[in-house]
Parts: C-alpha cells; sequence; structure tokens
C-alpha cells in the first residue's frame, strides 16, 4: 500500500508561495508513495472548552482524522515575526490534543521553510522544529531547507520556474524519503 505524505502548508492567503511549493512537490513522490495537500481553512482557533465540554467543532474531528492517518508530513512553513505562523501552530495544536491524543505522534516529517527575503525563514523553521520534538515527531535534519527570495521562483502560473529551485526541492524530497524509510521502515 502507498504510504500517504501530507504536505501541510502554514498559510490562508489565495497566492501563497508556500501553496504553491506544496503543489510543486505533488508530482515529486515516489512509486509507493503519494503526496497530499492538506488545507488548514477552516479551523477555528484552539479553545480547550471544546474538548473539555465535548463540543469539538467538525472541522478539528476531521483534520484530526486527516492527520492520523498519513504516514509522514511535510511541514511548509512561511514565517511571521520570525516565527511560524499562527495558522500553522493553530493547526499543530488541535491535531496534538486532548492530550494523550496527539495525532502527530511517531510521524517521520520534514519543515520546509521560504521567505521572500534573504533568511529563508529560517527563525520559522526553528521553532516549528521545537514544537516537534514536544510532538515526538523526527524531523529530518539534512538537508535543512531555507528557501529564500521565493517571491522569484514562480512563474505566472504558479509553477516553479528557476532550476535551481527545482533542484533544490527534488534533493530534499529524496532525502526526506530517504530518511522516511529508514525511520519508518
Ligand atoms: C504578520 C507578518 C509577519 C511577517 N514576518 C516575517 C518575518 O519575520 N520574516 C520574513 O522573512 N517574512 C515575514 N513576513 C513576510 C512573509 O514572508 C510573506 O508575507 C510571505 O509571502 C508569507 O507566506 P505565504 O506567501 O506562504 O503566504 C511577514 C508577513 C506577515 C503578514
Amino acid at each position: 500500500m502507498n504510504k500517504v505524505i501530507g504536505i501541510i502548508a502554514g498559510s490562508l492567503r489565495k497566492s501563497s508561495f508556500s501553496k504553491k511549493i506544496g503543489s510543486a512537490l505533488l508530482s515529486m513522490a515516489p512509486e509507493g508513495f503519494v503526496f497530499k495537500l492538506v488545507p488548514l481553512d477552516n479551523l477555528p482557533v484552539y479553545n480547550q472548552d471544546f474538548d473539555d465540554n465535548d463540543i469539538v467543532p467538525e472541522s478539528y474531528v476531521a483534520f484530526r482524522d486527516t492527520v492520523r492517518n498519513l504516514d509522514g508530513i511535510i511541514f511548509i512553513t512561511p514565517e511571521h515575526n520570525r516565527s511560524m505562523p499562527a495558522v500553522l501552530k493553530n493547526a499543530i495544536d488541535i491535531a496534538s490534543r486532548p492530550y494523550g491524543k496527539s495525532a502527530w505522534n511517531g510521524k517521520p516529517g520534514a519543515v520546509f521553510s521560504n521567505s521572500p527575503g534573504n533568511l529563508g525563514g529560517f527563525g520559522a523553521n526553528h521553532h516549528l522544529r521545537q514544537s516537534l520534538v514536544f510532538l515526538n515527531v523526527p524531523v529530518m535534519q539534512q538537508p535543512e531547507v531555507y528557501l529564500s527570495h521565493i517571491n522569484e521562483c514562480f512563474d505566472e502560473r504558479g509553477n516553479v520556474k528557476d532550476d535551481k529551485t527545482k533542484d533544490l526541492l527534488n534533493k530534499a524530497v529524496e532525502a526526506y524519503i530517504a530518511w522516511f524509510r529508514k525511520i519508518a521502515g
């Protein structure tokens, strides 16, 4: 059976660069793997009262189930104020609860960060890794993926237009798959 790898882009923006990277990854899944976009729309801000009072929003139930059914995850994070965007942190929090029932547990992950700036979302990348350590998501260490000047990397149809970015993404995905096989068997 194919291994299903979720591609989670930490942006709601229609023309999001992170979403475009996610779409570019879809065709890079090797044999035996399926890459699946997992959107973060319609997830209300996490409130523990939902779980404590058994009034869990339908969107939480669906998102938690989706994450639970993934074999691994590639996170594509933009950077907001040197950290991950709230929408991504919110999604991480939602699927981490109720306490003791985290849907993330043990799923091999990778973090690809991006930014129109020079640093490629370094701050977001490492803040995200910090949460993933706590959630027992083993994260690929190398290569580190910091995509800088991401605003220059797409054509008008939203496809990656430069060979350097294509090559970097291909190598990162190859490394992730090799590492996934090592971790997940
Ligand atoms: C609230 C906010 C904070 C931001 N902070 C940073 C930042 O710390 N570093 C950075 O490189 N870009 C920052 N940006 C610019 C984002 O990198 C840019 O908006 C990017 O396009 C967002 O990702 P997306 O295209 O996937 O939506 C910030 C943007 C917003 C809206």
